[in-house]
């Protein structure tokens, strides 16, 4: 008999064994552009999913076939009950990986290396002290660089996300690829996505092509290697010749990869989202506590899932505001 084991597939064969759980509507910095100035409504805590029903939550996914779990915020360390979320989750067949911004990373290296949670992300977008108090409206670049250099020492797998904008670290493409010399780390430019609140505007963009042709001019074509795309690939990764670690490009706006995409998310106030761009949520806590089939509910937002960027195929849809204001701002999405 042929063994099968459950896959998430949507519509378009694509099958979905990664899950993204944010823990926390809240972050301690204030990126600009991930927030409305004014801040956003929090749930109260009551609807944000406790560290229990994460479990059951994770577990039901598993056994969907998911068998990775990102742990993403606003900014996951600084629930208080992170450690015992992970320890939770590191009893599943899973690998666990998270997004932070570092600010808290050295209070849990131990947590880290004991649940085996080996791959960080983290959002860094300068590498200059007074633009990162611009961006994020807190002092704290030291800390954080100080706490990835700390990550990279302990041996875990880091890679920096940087979100690019024009007029404020295109500049710095050059010094954020230098980091990746001696270093085992990855770089990922990120191309300035549309969410609520964020006043984007195509102007801000840095395109892929505009990065590479940063790049270039700088290291020489002949020195640029385009690697191969990985099978899920997010970032189209490239290395400078000689060179220890890498660096990428997510190129969301300009240059989508959604036909390999196998994510899906749940918020912090336990709603499912077939896509970072979608803003259909199907309410996965309230079943759960109502003791109503989850599952169910799971594949039929999968069994919605959109083709490309929840239905924003072109440019020109990514361009209209009506589309992208009824989404969530990215704070309470989690990237
Ligand atoms: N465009 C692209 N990336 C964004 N992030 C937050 N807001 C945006 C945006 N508008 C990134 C953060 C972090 C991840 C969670 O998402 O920098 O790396
Ligand atoms: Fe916090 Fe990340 Fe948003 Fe910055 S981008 S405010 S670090 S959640």
């Amino acid at each position: 008999m042929i063994k099968t084991t459950n896959v998430l597939n949507d519509s378009f064969g694509r099958k979905h064994n990664y899950l993204r759980i944010s823990l926390i509507e809240k972050c301690n910095l204030r990126c600009d552009y991930c927030m409305p100035a004014a801040g956003i409504p929090l749930s109260p805590k009551k609807e944000l999913m406790n560290a229990d029903e994460i479990l059951k939550m994770a577990k039901i996914f598993v056994s969907q076939g998911v068998d990775k779990i990102r742990l993403t915020g606003g900014e996951p360390l600084v629930r208080k009950d992170f450690a015992d979320i992970v320890k939770k989750l590191a009893t599943l067949p899973v690998r666990l990986s998270i997004t932070t911004n570092a600010i808290l990373a050295d209070r849990f290296i131990e947590t880290f290396h004991q649940y085996g949670l080996t791959d960080i992300n983290v959002s860094l977008d300068t590498l200059e002290t007074d633009k990162f108090k611009m961006i994020t409206r807190r002092d704290q670049f030291k800390k954080a660089y100080q706490n990835i250099q700390l990550l990279i020492n302990e041996g875990f797998n880091v890679k920096i996300n940087a979100v690019l904008m024009q007029d404020f670290n295109k500049d710095e493409i050059v010094d954020f690829v230098m980091l990746t010399r001696n270093s085992p780390i990855t770089v990922r430019f990120i191309e300035f996505m549309p969410f609520d609140g964020n006043r984007w505007n195509k102007s801000k963009l840095v395109t892929e092509k505009e990065i590479l042709e940063e790049v270039t001019d700088f290291f020489g074509d002949k020195y640029l290697h385009k690697l191969e795309d990985e099978q899920h690939f997010t970032s189209r990764n490239y290395q400078i010749e000689g060179f220890e670690g890498k660096f990428g490009i997510i190129s969301s706006v300009t240059n989508p990869f959604c036909s390999g995409c196998n994510r899906i998310r749940l918020t912090a106030n336990g709603k499912i989202k077939n896509c970072l761009f979608s803003n259909h949520e199907l309410d996965l806590l309230t079943a759960l506590r109502e003791g109503r089939d989850v599952k169910e509910l799971i594949l039929k937002s999968l069994g919605e899932k959109k083709k490309v960027r929840a239905g924003m195929d072109d440019f020109e849809k990514l361009n209209d505001p009506e589309k992208h204001n009824k989404n969530r701002s990215m704070i309470s999405i989690g990237g």
